[in-house]
């Protein structure tokens, strides 16, 4: 018997993503046992490692390296010793190279309120009833990649400038993809911009409203970024798929993260339109940063790893029956009451991780499936 074979990607990067990178690999790894697949990992030293190890974020055989792979896994990057504003090289270079360098233009963050984690979350618990949204942000253009993006000297001091520009194409291709996202969701469009006072904001509710007319099915709103912000808070439940810009995306992904109760929990995915012989061509990261504070403690969450995982297996390898087994592993571990601290319990990240592979189905039959094959 083959099992069906795929080659990762895995990027540990620093501060935590060791920590977590290895327990999603873990379950991952646990899950081909269960569903007959075999993951080959490839691991890459990038970010604030690769600046120590080779003097940049990241080396371009190891881009190229991503771009070979079915997918790549992502646990964090960045951290205090690399951090000197004036510096050339940064750990987050890498993610800009990989995102930029790889085309993953869509950034899939998906918010929803664990029942088990209710109380973890500052919002009272009706607020937080039927809380399940997509936050789907731009991930190659905007404030992050717009040139010029520098600091210079001028007769009247220094001043610094950055560059916000979109093209109608790069709007549309993500807005179609959240119009086609809502359709397997509630059919609910929430276009976040800021057209009173950018431009770009303008170009972008007209890319809307033109792409709206090939969804009939799909409900449709315009919200200005600074009520947006206040309603994730206020009615939270009322989102669907949210469509936005990167700088405004990066923002509110944190601020809904709340909703679920802690950074820790959240995953996300960055899509292009490339097609893999298995799937779709991704990278899967958590979206939480390396939490310097607390690496090498044990104390790390690693659920939003495991759950970009689980995405992973979904969207660029096909394993959904898989996916899902590690999403409801996942639940099933927190209404037992597993969790690590951030969530107010007490599981280290290897107790919470067993917890999970545990909760795996025909685990136990995987186990004394080899335990017999062992013996005989
Ligand atoms: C994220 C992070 C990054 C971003 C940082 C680390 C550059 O905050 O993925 O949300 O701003 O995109
Ligand atoms: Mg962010």
């Amino acid at each position: 018997m083959t099992a069906r074979r795929y080659r990762v990607a895995a990027i540990p990067g620093d501060g935590i993503g060791p920590e977590v990178v290895g327990a999603a690999r873990a379950v991952v790894d646990a899950a081909g046992v269960a569903f007959d697949f075999a993951v080959e990992w490839q691991e890459l030293i990038v970010g604030g490692a690769a600046i120590d190890h080779y003097g940049r974020a990241i080396r371009d055989e190891d881009l190229a390296a991503c771009r070979a792979a079915d997918a790549v896994l992502l646990g964090a990057v960045g951290g205090p010793r690399w951090d000197d504003p004036g510096a050339a090289v940064r750990p987050e270079q890498a993610l800009f190279a990989m995102r930029g360098g790889l085309g993953l233009y869509a950034n899939l963050r998906p918010v929803t309120v664990d029942p088990a984690l209710v109380d973890a979350s500052p919002l009272r618990p009706e607020r937080l009833a039927g809380v399940d949204l997509l936050i789907l942000r731009e991930l190659t253009g905007g404030l992050y990649f717009g040139k010029p993006s520098e600091e210079r000297v001028t007769p009247a001091g220094r001043e610094a400038i950055d560059t916000l520009v979109y093209t109608e194409d790069e709007i549309r291709r993500l807005v179609r993809l959240g119009f086609e996202m809502a359709r397997g969701r509630r059919h609910h469009v929430t276009s976040v911009d800021k057209a009173n006072v950018l431009a770009t904001s303008r170009l972008w509710r007209k890319v809307v409203e033109e792409t709206r007319a090939d969804f009939p099915d799909v409900t449709v709103e315009h919200r200005l970024v600074d009520a947006a912000a206040m309603l994730l808070i206020q009615r939270p439940a009322a989102f669907d798929v949210i469509v936005t810009e990167n700088l405004f995306g990066d923002i509110l992904s944190d601020e809904a993260s709340v909703l679920a109760g802690s950074l820790g929990m959240l995953p996300s995915a960055s899509l292009g339109d490339r097609l893999t012989t298995v799937g779709r061509f991704g990278l899967y990261e958590p979206i939480h940063g390396s939490a310097p504070d607390i690496a090498g403690q044990g104390k790390a969450n690693p659920i939003g790893t495991i759950r970009s995982a689980a995405m992973l297996l979904r969207w660029s390898l096909g394993e959904a029956d898989a996916a899902q087994a590690v999403e409801r592993a996942v639940a099933s571990a927190l209404a037992a009451g597993h969790g690590t601290v951030d969530l107010g319990r007490s599981d280290d990240t290897d107790a919470m991780t067993a917890a999970i592979i545990d909760r795996l189905p025909g685990r136990g039959a995987a186990v004394a499936g080899r335990a017999a094959g062992a013996a005989s």
